[in-house]
């Protein structure tokens, strides 16, 4: 049960603040009954009906492409209270991530509350192209890059490595800027395939979703994905 002003607002109908206004001025109708009480609490089950349209039958889908920056967790809520994904983007709708970035990762995360979009982009036989580019400690050995093009074995399982490139190399410091694609979603999978190869991640950031780049947006910023964008990620395979 939540409080009838944040179901209207997370239904994408207007803000929290607004709903008030609206239920205080007798806008609100609860199962037939108009609401006057800004505490009411509705569930699931109750029919919402503001100037006679049902709010909460057709929700409003919402999706969004965020640059995450360092730091910042890959849930909606955080038991630690650290800064969630969904406290950068300002909307009421219930999004979430799809798919998870670590806490010290940035990059390319989806956010929806679209649950088909995300069920179908999160489905292991669904492989969305995901590409890193990762500063690792060190230089990749001519064994390293034997190892690359055969796969890196995590868990019994083998990792794909469907693309790579060394992209620089810093000679004092002893570092490499190695980019790579991949279609796994395993926790951890691009820190753990270095460390494999003996290599640590200093650095790990998404460039890289299926088409979508975080290409013109900063850490920390976000935009709505268009209309053409969310048919093509509904229709990738
Ligand atoms: N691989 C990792 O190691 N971390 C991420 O956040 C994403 C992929």
């Amino acid at each position: 049960m939540e409080r009838l002003q944040k179901v209207i607002a997370s239904y994408g109908y207007t803000s929290r603040r607004k709903a008030e206004e609206l239920i205080k001025n007798e806008k609100v109708i609860v199962n037939g009954k108009v609401v006057t009480e800004l505490g009411t609490k509705v569930g699931p089950d109750d029919l919402i009906t503001i100037d006679g349209v049902l709010i909460n039958k057709d929700v409003k889908r919402e999706y969004y492409i965020l640059n995450k920056p360092r730091q910042v967790i890959s849930s909606v809520t955080d038991n630690a209270g650290r800064i969630t994904v969904t406290d950068l983007i300002n909307t009421d709708a219930r999004i979430y991530p799809v798919g998870r970035l670590d806490y010290d990762t940035t990059g390319l995360i989806i956010l929806t509350n679209d649950g088909d979009l995300a069920n179908h982009l999160m489905h292991p036989s669904f492989e969305v192209e995901k590409t890193y580019i990762a500063k690792i400690e060190g230089f990749l050995s001519k064994d390293d890059i034997i190892k690359l093009k055969k796969g890196i074995m995590l868990d019994n399982r083998r990792v794909d490595i469907k693309k790579f490139k060394i992209k620089s190399k810093d000679l004092e410091k002893k570092t490499s800027l190695i980019e790579l694609t991949i279609v796994e979603g395993r926790n951890h999978v691009v820190k753990r395939i270095f460390k494999e190869l003996n290599h640590d991640v200093i650095r790990l950031s998404r460039v890289g979703y299926a088409f979508l780049t975080t290409k013109g947006l900063k850490f920390g910023e976000y935009r709505a994905l268009t209309i053409k964008e969310i048919k093509k990620l509904y229709n990738l395979k």
